[in-house]
This record gives C-alpha cells, structure tokens and sequence, in this order.
C-alpha cells in the first residue's frame, strides 16, 4: 500500500534529520571524551582525586563546616568594578571552611590546604562565588598538571613525585612552601587567596587583571603539624564554631592590580610585591552550623560564577574548575542518600 502524501520524508529531509542527530550524537561523545580518550575530562579529574570517594560529599574539600554573615563593602572596589555588591552597603554572605581533601574525615594535621567558599549576594540577584585557599599560588600552571600532580601523589611508585617535577617544575616552590609554612590553630587566622586571576570593569568600561584575598582579621598563631595534630582530629571546625559564637569573624577582601607584564593565565606564579591593592571591604562570619543541615551544602562555589564587573581571564585553571565542580556536584546530588557519613554526625564512619 502507498504511503500517505503527508507522511513521506522526501530523501533529501531524511539525510539532513540524520545529520543533525549524527551530529547531535557526536557532539555529546566529544563531549564525554569517548571520541579522544587522552583528552582530560572532568571525570578523569575526579578519578583521580580519588577513585573511591566518600559518597555523597565533595569529590575534593570534602572536609568543611558552613558559615552564614555579610560583606560589608566600603565602596573603594568601585574604583575598579561595577559588581555591584563593591558599592557601598551590607550584603548577606554564607560560605564554607573546608580542607583540600577528599576524605570528609582527615584529620586537620594531615591536610596542608584550607579553603574558603564564599557566596555574595546583591539586592538585584546577582551572585559572586568564589573558591579560595590559603598557599600563596597554585602548584601547577594547567589542569593537565593538576591531574598529573594528583595521579602522581597517589602513585606506588616512589619516583613519581621526582619524574612530576621534572615535567612541571613549577611545582617546585609550592612543594617548598608545603614543608616550610606554619599552620595555624584557627580558621580565623588563614588568609584566603583567589590565585586565579580575573578581569574587573569599572563603570566606564576600562579593564584590569586582578587577584584578591581574604585577610584575616585575627591574629595568627603559627604551629607545627605536630602541635597541631595535639589539638584533636576536628580541631578547626570545633574551634571555628566556638570563636564565632563569641564574637564575629572578620576578613579584610583586597584585590591586587596586575602590572603590565604579569602572568594572568598562571596561578602558580605570583606577582612581585608592590603591586597595588584596594581594601574593598569586610566579610564578616557571624554563625556557622554543621555542613550536613548547613546552606553550603548544596551550593556549587563554582569560581566562574561571577557578577557584571567581575570576569574570567585567559587563566586556563577556572573553566577546568567550572567543568569538574559540577560534575562532582552531579554525583554527590545524586548520591544524597549516601549523607552524611562525616564524623561529626555521627552516623558509620567511612
Ligand atoms: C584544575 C584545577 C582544579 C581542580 C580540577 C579542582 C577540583 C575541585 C573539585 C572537584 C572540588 C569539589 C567541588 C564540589 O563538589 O562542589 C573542588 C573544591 C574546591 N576547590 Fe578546587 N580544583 C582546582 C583548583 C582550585 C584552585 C586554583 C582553588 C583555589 C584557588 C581551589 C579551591 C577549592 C575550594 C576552596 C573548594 C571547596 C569548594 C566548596 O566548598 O564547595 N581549587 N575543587
């Protein structure tokens, strides 16, 4: 029997439909990189975080307890972005202080970096994440550095930090600041450092490369790992909510001003000192309250996630960032009936 008019697909429409779902299908194996299986995908960025991961919790800073405050801008940030949480004002701000660690249970002693997520929010809508920690640069210069610098500090073999740093010397000072630089016995004390570099737009929409940091208020107290272990596994989430509910928390936010010439595209180089810096502000941690029922737990602090003013630069690291926080957001979503499973809740150890 002949097929109705209406439902012939002439030859010509039939290929082009094909075409577009080939090309549709390719895409998305492109994108999964089944296509070019030496590509890095956030997947294997995750792999090698940690093939085994605590379920339910971030793939890397698992560790962290949640805070809620503000950010006081004292308008000086005008001067270089239109973001608009730099005008003057107060603005609700929540955030986590957290270990770069996959493991939610580490003991604070054994874990070198310490991050602070932070979530901005102006009275428009507009939101400034941010994902900060507390070296003074970034190990490696590129996301293939930081998946070989993570296979290779998991690796049996004893020569792989060695054959590491011959590929991406510019390991080297991080590796000497990891063995040198004193913790401290308090989140409080940490300064907090973007180390990727942004681009501000001020009003008149002239640009600069800029880094900024959280400066910490607080005196610091310097220790050794050893004097910090002596304080008790969760020492720093324990001392954290106890220094807050006596009084608020502050850090200074202050943004550095590249000079021609500095490595934007490179956060494990820093920019010599003198460079300029605007005092732009004060965040203040006025409560904090345990990650399982906290408001930081669902909240991807993606670092490109950024308000008008406020834009990535050429730095590769970022967009890498981007990609592997959401898929580590996707699981742990996923597998939320798996949390918690830290210590502080009690629940089954890992
Ligand atoms: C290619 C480089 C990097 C990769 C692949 C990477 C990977 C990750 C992943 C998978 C997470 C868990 C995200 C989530 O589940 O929400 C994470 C969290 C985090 N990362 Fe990175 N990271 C990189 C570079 C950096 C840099 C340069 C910084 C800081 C300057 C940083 C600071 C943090 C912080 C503070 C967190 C905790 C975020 C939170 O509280 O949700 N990371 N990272």
């Amino acid at each position: 029997m002949p097929m109705p008019a209406h439902a012939r697909v002439p030859l010509a429409a039939a290929l082009i439909i094909a075409g577009v779902t080939g090309a549709g299908a390719a895409a998305f194996a492109y994108t999964a990189g089944w296509l070019s299986p030496g590509r890095l995908t956030p997947n294997k960025i995750l792999d090698a975080l940690d093939p085994n991961p605590a379920l339910g919790h971030r793939r890397n800073h698992a560790k962290g307890i949640c805070f809620a405050g503000t950010f006081e801008a004292n308008g000086n940030g005008a001067e270089i972005s239109r973001a608009p949480m730099l005008a003057a004002g107060t603005y609700p701000a929540l955030g986590r202080f957290n270990l770069g660690t996959p493991d939610p249970d580490a003991a604070d002693a054994t874990v070198r970096v310490r991050g602070l997520s932070l979530q901005i929010t102006s009275p428009d809508g507009a939101v400034w994440r941010a994902a900060m920690i507390d070296p003074p640069f970034f190990p490696v210069s590129t996301p293939e550095g930081f998946y070989e610098l993570q296979k290779a500090s998991k690796s049996k073999d004893p020569g792989a930090m060695g054959a590491l740093a011959l590929r991406h010397p510019e390991v080297t000072p991080f590796f000497a600041w990891a063995s040198t630089a004193p913790y401290t016995t308090s989140y409080a004390q940490n300064r907090f450092n973007s180390l990727d570099a942004f681009i501000a737009t001020d009003t008149a929409g002239t640009t600069r490369a800029v880094r900024w940091s959280y400066v910490p208020q607080a005196a610091a107290t310097p220790v050794g790992a050893q004097a910090l272990a002596a304080l008790g596994p969760d020492h720093l989430e324990t001392e954290i909510a106890a220094r807050v509910a006596a009084a608020p928390q502050r850090w200074t936010l202050e943004f550095t001003l590249a000079a021609p010439g500095d490595p934007t595209n490179d956060p494990s180089k820093a920019w010599p000192a003198g460079r300029r810096t605007i005092a732009a502000g004060t965040l203040v941690v006025r409560a904090t309250q345990p990650e399982r029922d906290g408001p930081c737990r669902d909240i991807n602090f993606d670092p490109t996630l950024l308000p008008d003013g406020l834009a990535v630069s050429d730095d590769p690291i970022p967009a890498a960032r981007s990609a592997a926080y959401a898929r580590s957001y996707d699981l742990r979503a996923a597998e939320a009936q798996d949390y918690p499973r830290h210590l502080n809740t009690g629940s089954a150890a890992r």
